[in-house]
């Protein structure tokens, strides 16, 4: 603590000295106290294809602030697993904060907001003429109850996708659309190819996407209106259309992989990819992995909405904030304008498969599969994500979380599930 008041406070007097800090854009930030300016942007786009989306990103900071050196100081973690998570609080706690880092736009943000390690950035919106640019609906999922904003989001991801291998259906003698109205006619294909011969027909990773799996299944069951109301609190834990689900999904994952708590999301990917397994359930980050392999979309997989959760759009948002006590603020501000920029978005969404969460770019320039998510977030049902941050607080995803490891680890005890998962928002 003492380090950064001390630090704040000498930058301060020379402020005053100086009479020009703390005002303007990066760009226009003449005098400085510091030898150069930079932004550490803490991100879990550390590494693979992950990272492929940062990148773009990054090359057009460089051109839109060329005196500002961006540095990565992430970590990997898919979906900002917990050990990202983790880090990423031990380094608030000890006020050794990255300028900004990356969340998921929502609950998730609460604990954060609390605990004053972000700021209000409601006037960069101001200033950056984002109110017009992002669709209202957004707008009013970033703001707290008292209408401030404290993040900047570069995209839109959709998390309830079904990524199919066609061939390994066809193969099998199935309908290779992969499109299944209910979980239990996608059960009973997925039990098809396991007496044929595939030995793990859905794929899953680790912790995560297990979660991630659970999240689909109860919208499937539940449908959109009853599945929100687990999170604002107006569904019963004990509904039986949950009991349903969570039956569903101890089948479901009766069908994955052996190896899935040593494999991240990709690797699970990498599974359809390779014909081993026909399904993934994943967001559609997952589209730069697909991708990544020269894989074209429609011929060698599909994507589509994951089985009875047609006309939802399950959504997250990757949402850049500002830490508090930095000293470099102007360059951090300069960050977040190239996030929240319309080029800055083309580029990053080009990559990453999600959409641009600004509403005035052209949806041409985008692949097929996103001009189909563009389509959906303008007509569907829109919910939010529970494993990547938007409907629930950390806390509460930690306990849904551990809820789901027990199951998965050998409990499969619907009973005992349903009551952890009760009990996760107390
Ligand atoms: C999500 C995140 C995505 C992607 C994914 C896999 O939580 O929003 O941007 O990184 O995890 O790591």
């Amino acid at each position: 603590m003492r380090k950064r008041i001390a630090a704040v406070a000498s930058a301060a007097a020379a402020c005053l000295a100086l009479a020009a800090c703390g005002t303007g854009t990066a760009e226009s930030a003449e005098p400085s106290l510091r030898t150069h300016e930079k932004v550490a942007v803490y991100t879990w786009w550390a590494a693979g294809v992950e990272k492929q989306g940062l990148d773009a990103l990054v090359e057009v900071f460089e051109k839109q602030h060329p005196g500002i050196e961006f540095v990565n100081d992430g970590l990997m973690g898919g979906g900002g697993s917990s050990t990202s998570k983790e880090h990423l609080q031990s380094r608030l706690e000890t006020e050794d904060p990255p300028d900004v880092f990356v969340a998921h736009a929502g609950a998730e943000l609460q604990d954060y907001i609390k605990d004053k390690y972000i700021q209000d950035v409601s006037a960069l919106y101001e200033e950056f003429g984002l109110t017009e640019a992002f669709p209202e609906d957004l707008i009013d999922r970033l703001s707290t109850k008292n209408g401030k904003i404290y993040s900047i989001p570069s995209n839109i991801h959709r998390a309830n996708l079904l990524w199919v291998n066609p061939a390994v259906l066809e193969q099998h003698g199935l309908e290779a659309s992969g499109e299944y109205d209910t979980l239990d006619a996608f059960l009973a294909d997925l039990e098809k190819l396991k007496k044929a011969g595939v030995e793990a027909p859905l794929s899953v990773g680790t912790t995560w996407p297990q979660v991630h799996l659970l999240e689909t299944t109860l919208l499937a069951d539940l449908g959109p209106e009853a599945y929100s109301g687990l999170w604002n609190g107006s569904t019963d834990w004990n509904d039986p259309r949950v009991t349903t689900a969570l039956e569903h999904y101890g089948k479901l994952m009766s069908y994955t992989n052996a190896d899935r708590d040593t494999l991240e999301w990709d690797g699970a990917s990498a599974m359809v990819i390779a014909g081993d397994s026909a399904f993934n359930i994943m967001g559609d980050w997952a589209l730069t992995a697909y991708n990544s392999e020269d894989m074209t979309y429609g011929d060698d997989y599909r994507v589509v909405p994951a089985p009875g959760t047609s006309g939802t759009f399950d959504f997250l948002a990757d949402s850049f904030t500002m830490s508090t006590g930095i000293l470099d603020e102007d360059s951090a501000k300069a960050w977040l304008q190239t996030v929240s920029s319309k080029e800055g978005q083309v580029a990053f969404n080009k990559i990453k498969g999600s959409i641009p969460a600004r509403t005035d770019v052209d949806a041409a320039q985008f692949s097929e599969y996103q001009r189909t998510a563009i389509e959906s977030f303008g007509q569907d049902t829109i919910v939010s994500s529970v494993t990547h941050g938007a409907a629930v607080p950390i806390a509460q995803l930690d306990k849904i979380t551990t809820a789901v490891v027990e199951f998965n680890s050998g409990s499969t005890d619907v009973v005992a599930f349903q009551a952890a998962l009760a009990a996760s928002g107390g």
